[in-house]
């Protein structure tokens, strides 16, 4: 029978009540990384509107590799006991608590957008930043020489590879279900996945398995620490969108996707873009990014999400409905709608109950 929005989804030992996952959207709302009650609100509210699977914002893996200095981090276990009350939360109202777990590389140390975003130099209260190479972000005018980018040696890269693994932990403990490795959107990972941004010439540079290797060494230490019966989510960029350059591509995309399977990864959330500002998007209509989702699926056995433009119930059921992604992955919809999944049941003629708090609005 074929799949349809409101059927479950178990990978290993976890039910996912139903397709629609809150995609991992960031706040800018934490001091010293720790989350607040705005955290418990907000994505406790995508709880209560049913969402299947609701992910945290990036949450980063060590000080260095925030985007902001408002950033969610997991490096302390004071963070992760910040985090505990939302997760349990989550869980509580029938969903399935998962946290983004990140490093910005070259593209930390920045202001949150609404500060103008651009990126701040550590006398004003950034920091020097990490990548696969000393070739920092484009960065226009005065900014240009802030922050200062330093290529990783290889004990950099080990610590990294740590920092990912521990966050885990801390995450496991703090009541998270479902871990997903940011791979995407021209952060660290992605940084070492794309000839664009990777010249080094040592085993995590050059070659495809050179470039690959610093994801499947993160995925593999996440994994080795998170429970056999729960899934690991790996998200990547599926292109670069520079097709004139030596850069990323979903040929190399769908390359990788088995290569995540043999190291632990569960489900491949497919997104796309944020390598380097000259990238050229083919539009961000509806459902903008889902052939990726799509191709990647017609070549795995992993499980797939399909995220970008998702906005209206049908799209999203037909999505799964068809076949082409087992995840409907929603994120600024959710900002304009916590009750998405409510709706949308409402929509499809699904038997989805409210919460009982709100039956009374239902009747
Ligand atoms: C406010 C905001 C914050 C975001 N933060 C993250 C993030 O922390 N991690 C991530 O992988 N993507 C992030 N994204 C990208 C979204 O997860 C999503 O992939 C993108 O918005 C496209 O999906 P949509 O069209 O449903 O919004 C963010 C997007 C928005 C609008």
């Amino acid at each position: 029978m074929t799949d349809s929005l409101f059927d479950e989804l178990t990978i290993r030992g976890t039910t996912i009540p139903n397709r629609v996952m809150v995609s991992p959207m960031c706040q800018y709302s934490s001091t010293d990384g720790l989350a607040t009650d705005w955290h418990l609100v907000h994505l406790g509210s995508r709880a209560v509107g049913g969402a299947g699977v609701v992910m945290t914002e990036a949450t980063a893996v060590e000080p260095r590799g925030r985007i902001s200095p408002q950033d969610l981090g997991i490096w302390t276990s004071e963070q992760a006991d910040a985090l505990a009350p939302t997760a349990a939360f989550i869980r509580s109202q029938g969903s399935v608590p998962a946290i983004q777990l990140a490093h910005a590389g070259r593209k930390a140390s920045t202001r949150r957008p609404w500060e103008g975003g651009g990126p701040i130099a550590p006398a004003d209260g950034g920091w020097d930043v990490v990548g696969p190479g000393d070739e920092p972000w484009p960065y226009d005018g005065e900014d240009a020489d802030v922050p200062r980018l330093r290529a990783m040696t290889t004990a950099d890269i080990d610590d990294v590879i740590d920092a990912f693994a521990s966050a885990a932990e801390r995450a496991l403990a703090a009541g998270f279900e479902i871990p997903e490795v940011h791979a995407a959107h021209g952060y660290l990972i992605h940084e070492f996945l794309s000839p664009v941004t990777n010249d080094r010439e040592d085993e995590y540079g050059g070659s495809f398995e050179n470039r690959t290797r610093l994801l499947r060494e993160v995925t593999a230490a996440v994994r080795a620490v998170w429970p056999d019966d729960k899934p690991v989510f790996v998200r990547i960029s599926a292109t670069d969108w520079l097709p004139d350059r030596d850069s990323w591509d979903l040929e190399q995309s769908i390359r990788l996707a088995p290569m995540l399977g043999e190291v632990g990864a569960d489900l491949i959330d497919v997104s796309a873009g944020g390598i380097h500002p000259d990238q050229r998007l083919p539009g961000t209509g509806p459902g903008y990014q889902i052939p990726y989702a799509e191709a990647i699926k017609a070549e795995t056995d992993l499980a797939v999400g399909a995220v970008g433009g998702i906005t209206t119930p049908e799209q999203a059921d037909q999505l799964v409905r068809n076949g082409r992604a087992d995840l409907a992955i929603v994120g600024r919809e959710h900002l304009r709608d916590p009750y998405f999944t409510l709706h949308a049941a409402g929509a499809l003629d699904a038997d989805v109950e409210w919460p009982v708090q709100y039956r009374r609005a239902t009747d």
